[in-house]
């Protein structure tokens, strides 16, 4: 039997709402506007210090975004509540993840010309899990009538990955004969949209993708996996410290200690070089040049880090045709931006083509598929 695994399919689902840089700076105002009002004696006194103004021009000239998806937006522009109002779901309901994971899954099962019954395999891989069981997976699973096991796996912005790389190694194993990778980025209840150093920089999104052997598929768009690497080194810079201990220790698990904050020039300044030699070093492992590449999928957190990367590894600038950006319309959605990137741009490859499919993030965790097209 072949061990050649391929992509044989992917889904990308964007959410029904959308929030542009003006809109989501105009709500901060209000509430720093709020905030410096109500605190007035308190920061006269110099006890606290005034909330200073955000600003559209900065977002997208700092990071590239101009806008962001929103599963839910009620309630995120409301500067009396500055996060989303999202409906309870009971234990009798399609919880919202799982929702938003199916969405993707058909998509990617239809590019793929699989059915439920083709997968044995279901990885809910991301940056957050709306709870920690049943796995989110295997709800999944239960919906598209999937034989055999699901798990979730939590790895920040590698999370899509790292968990390709799983599935690849199932497949040569032989412990699965179809896996389904599934991103359901939910990252908006993860923001807080009161820091001014952060809350411009996440959107939601699900996304999801097919790997079989290359005997099975029948696919019209498929790609050898040359390979795949997964790399972590700790580092305190990216932070989500939201967890089920809060309840034991009396600290507010809503407090803004544990919401997403990272010191972002640090981050800039370490993965950016991290990213470029993980991918040297992949890409030689393969036996490639850089040259050989002509398609980047990489991690959509900031155009500047993106632009520095590829010049590290082509020694020019590359535009839309060979690395495509992303972030401008959807914000860094963390695993999911790499494989929004591979959706979008794949199809117009011809045989032979190589690409390479690159997360990076907290953790630090770096992860990497070199794809050719079949
Ligand atoms: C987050 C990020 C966009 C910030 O950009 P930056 O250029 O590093 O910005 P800094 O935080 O150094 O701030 C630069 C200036 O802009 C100001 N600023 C910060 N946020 C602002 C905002 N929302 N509006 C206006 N000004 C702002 C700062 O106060 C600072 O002003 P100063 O120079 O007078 O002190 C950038 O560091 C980044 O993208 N890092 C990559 C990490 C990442 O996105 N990780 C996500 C997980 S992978």
């Amino acid at each position: 039997m072949s061990q050649e695994v391929v992509i044989s399919g992917a889904g990308l689902w964007k959410p029904p709402h959308r929030i542009t840089n003006e809109e989501l700076v105009a709500a901060y105002n209000g509430w720093a506007e709020l905030f410096n009002r109500e605190n007035a004696a308190a920061i006269a006194a110099g006890e606290i210090t005034a909330k200073t103004p955000s600003s559209a021009e900065f977002i997208e000239k700092a990071s590239g975004i101009k806008s962001r998806y929103a599963y839910v937006k009620d309630g995120v522009l409301d500067i009396r509540r500055m996060r989303p109002r999202i409906p309870h779901r009971g234990e009798d309901q399609l919880s919202h993840q799982a929702e938003i994971a199916l969405n993707a899954a058909r998509l990617a099962l239809t590019a793929a010309d699989k059915r439920g019954a083709d997968i044995d395999m279901v990885i809910v891989s991301c940056a957050y899990t709306e709870r920690a069981y049943p796995a989110i997976a295997i709800e999944v699973q239960h919906a598209l009538g999937i034989q055999g096991f699901g798990f979730d796996m939590l790895v920040a912005c590698s999370a899509a990955t790292f968990a390709l790389q799983r599935a690849v190694d199932a497949l040569k194993a032989g412990s699965a004969r179809a896996v389904l990778v599934i991103n359901p980025e939910l990252t908006s209840p993860q923001v807080n949209y009161r820091d001014r150093d952060s809350h411009f920089i996440f959107g939601d999104v699900s996304t999801a993708v097919v790997l079989e052997r290359a005997e099975t598929c029948t696919a019209r768009h498929s790609y050898s996996v040359l390979g795949s690497k997964a790399q972590t080194l700790y580092s305190n810079n990216i932070r989500s410290n939201f967890g089920y201990v809060a309840y034991a220790e009396d600290t507010d698990p809503f407090g803004p200690a544990n919401l997403f904050h990272q010191n972002g020039r640090k981050v800039f300044k370490e993965v950016c070089p991290m990213a470029a030699e993980h991918l040297e070093t992949q890409i030689a492992g393969v036996g490639l040049d850089i040259a050989d590449v002509r398609r980047w999928w990489l991690h959509q957190a900031n155009l500047n880090m993106n632009q520095l990367i590829v010049r590290r590894l082509l020694g020019r600038d590359a535009g839309q045709d060979e690395a495509p950006i992303v972030l401008d319309e959807f914000a860094n959605t963390a695993s999911a931006g790499s494989i929004i990137a591979f959706c979008l741009h794949h199809e117009d490859l011809a045989a032979g083509d190589h690409g390479v499919i690159c997360s990076f993030g907290a953790g630090y965790s770096i992860g990497s598929l070199v794809l050719r097209k079949r």
